[in-house]
C-alpha cells in the first residue's frame, strides 16, 4: 500500500519532528524523573479506592462537579498548603489545576507573549522554558546567578538597559526555590530586591516553584508571590517533583482577572480528573509525611553522586552542593565540550544533559552538564559516573586520574 503523503499538507512553521523513544539509557542522568522507590504507592492505591468509591460518579461530568479550575478538594489542599509553607494567601478560586506545570508555562506565555517580545530569565534555566521562548520568537535576556540565586545588580543593570532602549520586558521568569539546574535558593533579601526592581520597572514576576518542597532542611523562604505587595507575581507549581511526574498535575496561582484569561486559552475541557481526585484524597492525609521521606532518599543519592564524582573525576569535577531537588550542575574542565561528550557517553550507556541546552550564554554552558540523581539506583549512580569518567578521558584526556590511578592519554 502506498503511504498517503501528508508532507505537503503540514502547517508551515512546525517544530522539528519528535524522535522515536528507544528506551532509557542504562545510566540515566537526564530529565526530571523521580525516585521510583519513593512513589507512595500504598497510600495512592488507598486514596484511589476511597475517592472512586465515594465520588466516582462525578466522572460523568466534564470537570467532575468542580468547574473548569480543577478538582475542588485538591485546590483547597493547595490553598492551605501554600499558605502554611510558602506564605501565599490565596483561596481555592485563585488556583487553576493544569496538566503538569508545562501547561502552566504555556498558559502564562499564551496570555502575555508575542513574537518579538523580551523577557528576563536566569542565565542557566529550565530547558523547557527556553525552548518555548525560542519557539515563540521571544528574546530572552539571561541574568547570571551565584550561590544565592539571580544576581540583583545584574538584574538592575539589565532592566535599566532595556528601559533605555524603550523595551518593557513581559516578565522576569525565575525558579527561585531550588533552581533548575544550579540547585540554589534565592535569598530572602534578594527576593525583596527583586520585587522592588520589578515594581520600579513595571515588570511582573513569573515564579516557577516546582522544587520548593524538596529542600534538605525543609525550610524555605517565603514565595515571591507571598511577599509581593502589588499582585504582580504569577506563581506556578507541580506535583511532579513531590509525588510523581507521570501524574501530570501542576497549578497556577493568580488573580481571577488573569486566570479567566488563561482559562479561555485552556481548550482541553479540563486536565485529567482521576489523578486530581487521587491527589485530592492523598495529600491532606499524607503529603506532609511523604515529603521528608522523599527528600531524605534524594539527599542520600546526591551524597552517592558527589562521592562518585570526587572519586572518579577528582579536581576535574567542580560543583556546589545543591540546596535540595534532584539535580547537580557539574562544571568540567574548559577543554570539555559537553555537547561533544553527550554522544559518546550515550553510546557507552550514560545519558547526561549537556550544559549549553540549559543556558542563555552558550560559552558559560559549554563545559557544564546537568545530572539528575533521583531515578538511578545508588549502584547505577556509582557505575554510571565511572563510565562517564572513562569516556571523558578517552575523548578529552581528562580526568587523567581515575579513582586515584594515573592513566596515560589513550
Ligand atoms: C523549572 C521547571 N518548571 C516546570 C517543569 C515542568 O514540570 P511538570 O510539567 O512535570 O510539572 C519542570 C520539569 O522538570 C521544571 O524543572
Amino acid at each position: 500500500m502506498n503511504a498517503f503523503d501528508f508532507a505537503p499538507l503540514l502547517a508551515p512553521g512546525l517544530p522539528p519532528p519528535a524522535v522515536k523513544w528507544t528506551g532509557f539509557a542504562k545510566y540515566n542522568f537526564i530529565g526530571g524523573h523521580n525516585d521510583a522507590d519513593q512513589v507512595p504507592l500504598d497510600d495512592l492505591i488507598a486514596a484511589a479506592n476511597a475517592v472512586l468509591a465515594r465520588e466516582g460518579r462525578t466522572l460523568a461530568t466534564y470537570g467532575l462537579e468542580s468547574g473548569p479550575l480543577g478538582y475542588r478538594r485538591l485546590r483547597e489542599f493547595l490553598a492551605q498548603k501554600l499558605k502554611r509553607t510558602a506564605g501565599i494567601a490565596c483561596d481555592a478560586d485563585e488556583i487553576l489545576i493544569t496538566s503538569g506545570s508545562l501547561q502552566a508555562l504555556d498558559l502564562v506565555n499564551g496570555i502575555l507573549l508575542n513574537r518579538g517580545d523580551t523577557v528576563i530569565i536566569e542565565q542557566a534555566t529550565y530547558q523547557g522554558a527556553l525552548t518555548r521562548l525560542n519557539r515563540l520568537g521571544v528574546h530572552a535576556v539571561g541574568i547570571p546567578l551565584d550561590g544565592d540565586g539571580m544576581r540583583m545588580e545584574a538584574l538592575a543593570a539589565a532592566l535599566e538597559d532595556l528601559k533605555r532602549r524603550n523595551v518593557r520586558p513581559k516578565y522576569i521568569y525565575t525558579i527561585p526555590t531550588v533552581h533548575n539546574p544550579t540547585g540554589t535558593i534565592l535569598s530572602e533579601a534578594r527576593r525583596h530586591d527583586m520585587l522592588r526592581l520589578a515594581e520600579r520597572y513595571g515588570v511582573p514576576i513569573f515564579e516557577d516553584d516546582c522544587y520548593a518542597d524538596l529542600i534538605w532542611d525543609g525550610k524555605r523562604p517565603p514565595a515571591l508571590h507571598a511577599v509581593s505587595k502589588n499582585g504582580g507575581v504569577i506563581h506556578i507549581g507541580s506535583f511532579s517533583k513531590s509525588i510523581a511526574p507521570a501524574l501530570r498535575v501542576g497549578y497556577i496561582v493568580a488573580e481571577w482577572a488573569l486566570l479567566s484569561r488563561m482559562l479561555a486559552l485552556k481548550t482541553d475541557a479540563g486536565s485529567g480528573a482521576l489523578e486530581q481526585m487521587v491527589l485530592g484524597e492523598f495529600c491532606p492525609k499524607h503529603f506532609d509525611a511523604h515529603v521528608p521521606m522523599l527528600t531524605r532518599a534524594l539527599r542520600a543519592k546526591l551524597e552517592t553522586l558527589m562521592d562518585a564524582l570526587n572519586e572518579q573525576f577528582g579536581t576535574a569535577a567542580e560543583f556546589d552542593d545543591p540546596k535540595g531537588g534532584i539535580f547537580l550542575w557539574l562544571k568540567l574542565p574548559d577543554e570539555i565540550d559537553t555537547l561533544k561528550l553527550f554522544q559518546p557517553a550515550l553510546a557507552a550507556g550514560v545519558a547526561i544533559n549537556p550544559g549549553p541546552e540549559w543556558v542563555t550564554d552558550k560559552a558559560y554552558g559549554k563545559s557544564r552538564a546537568r545530572l539528575c540523581f533521583a531515578n538511578p539506583s545508588h549502584e547505577a549512580i556509582r557505575a554510571g559516573i565511572a563510565v562517564l569518567a572513562e569516556v571523558c578521558r578517552r575523548e578529552f584526556g581528562v580526568p587523567n586520574r581515575i579513582a586515584n590511578v594515573e592513566r596515560a592519554r589513550a
